[in-house]
């Protein structure tokens, strides 16, 4: 009989459950895959609501989060956890996704056993080490570990070869949350969220460690801006659970009620629902802008500079930073011009065709010379 792949994917915030589940789903059905889920807890209701949605349950779970948790001890927690859990179940490959502290973290740990380490959504870089902060970093030292690269693009794929990365490791795949998004779209949108009215509907999120404090009280401003230009447009706000967060957007935009609806975060059929539905999206999140790039919905970039910069080459968000003036400036241009609108239309889908998980399945089979 031949023998399983042992395979360990570690996951631990709302982005990497969405990114991650339709590859888990896809090498769970495989015969030729053991696959385990162990999750860090670094987010827990957001991560449990997303992974809900995609039917998959952890097998262990370092239940590790803190209110308003350092950077420290999201970082030790999990390579002490996830090093425990190594020791006492042996894997033959590790996946990782993404650039968050659990990512990192779980690499390192695979590292010390000297376990193959798979990096889901390599490559990608601002080339500036505090932004995002401290994801780019992250990444970075997740690829300095990986054996295997994931790269989403071409681009990618570059920077990993221009680091040094062996290129016989790395492969160009498409980033699995357009595989997310299309499964989603085709099977499970079902619109819980009720639009009310047919209203222009803005999209925002925000979390960004980079623009907590006065670059999140900017973009509020922004809202409020928007608003006053345009009383007839309404915003549809799922706050992230981070207190730092969403203390600020509700302290100053609690008055803006008539125009703002506030929500918990969204599952995920219905997130994609809004994203559908609106006009256009305002947000600092990775996943956003590729995920607004395949529905073709303008995405305003709150952030100064883009590790997936081809949404701004070829013109499928805009970056706006958190500077009020110009993200209203965007804002009315998007609002009051159909031509602009439209352009959005036209700007094709750098991250991907939905078929990530598919690739990334055949060379790890590959890489065991299955
Ligand atoms: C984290 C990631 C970031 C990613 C984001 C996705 C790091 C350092 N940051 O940022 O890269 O883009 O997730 O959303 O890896 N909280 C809850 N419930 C939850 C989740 C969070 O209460 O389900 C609260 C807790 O008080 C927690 C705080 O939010 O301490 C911050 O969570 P943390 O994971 O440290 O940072 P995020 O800003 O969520
Ligand atoms: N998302 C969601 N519900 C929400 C807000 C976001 O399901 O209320 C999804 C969104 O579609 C995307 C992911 O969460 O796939 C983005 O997560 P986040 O912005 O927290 O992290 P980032 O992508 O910035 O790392």
């Amino acid at each position: 009989m031949q023998k399983l792949i042992k395979l360990l994917c570690v996951i631990g915030t709302r982005p990497e459950a969405i990114k991650m589940s339709p590859l888990i789903n896809l090498l769970k059905g495989d015969n030729n895959f053991e696959v385990k889920v162990l999750t860090t807890g670094q987010h827990t209701d957001m991560l449990r609501q997303a992974l809900a949605f995609f039917n998959i349950k952890a097998d262990f779970d370092l239940n590790i989060m803190r209110e308003r948790q350092s950077l420290d001890y999201i970082t030790s927690s999990v390579l002490t956890g996830v090093g425990r859990y190594l020791d006492e179940n042996s894997q033959d490959i590790i996946l990782v996704h993404g650039d968050t502290s659990t990512t990192f973290a779980a690499a390192l740990a695979g590292f010390y056993r000297k376990i193959p380490v798979g990096h889901v959504e390599a490559g990608l870089r601002s080339k500036n080490i505090y932004l995002p902060f401290p994801e780019e970093i992250n990444r970075v030292l997740a690829d300095r570990i990986a054996s295997l690269y994931f790269a989403p693009t071409e681009l990618d794929a570059e920077n990993l070869k221009h680091e040094g990365s062996d290129p016989s490791k790395i492969f160009v795949t498409g980033n699995t949350v357009i595989d997310a998004l299309f499964w989603t779209l085709s099977n499970k949108l079902n619109n819980n969220i009720n639009f009310e009215n047919d209203a222009p509907l803005i999209l925002m999120t925000a979390h960004r460690r980079e623009s907590w404090g006065e670059p999140l009280v900017q973009i509020c401003h922004a809202v409020k801006d928007i608003i006053n230009a345009r009383p007839d447009v309404k915003f549809l706000i799922p706050l992230h659970k981070n207190p730092t967060v969403r203390e600020v957007i509700y302290k100053e935009l609690k008055d803006f009620n008539n125009n703002i609806i506030f929500t918990e975060p969204l599952d995920y059929p219905d997130f994609v629902a809004a994203m559908n539905k609106s006009i256009f999206i305002l947000s600092d999140s990775g996943g956003i802008q590729e995920e607004a790039s395949a529905l073709r919905k303008p995405v305003l970039i709150m952030r100064t500079l883009s590790e997936r910069p081809q949404a701004v080459t070829l013109g499928t968000g805009v970056l706006v930073g958190t500077d009020r003036n110009k993200i209203l400036e965007q804002a009315l241009k998007i609002l009051n011009n159909k031509d602009y609108r439209e352009y959005f239309l036209t700007r094709g889908m750098p991250f991907g065709d939905g078929t990530a998980c598919l690739k990334i399945r055949d060379i790890i089979l590959n890489y065991f010379k299955f």
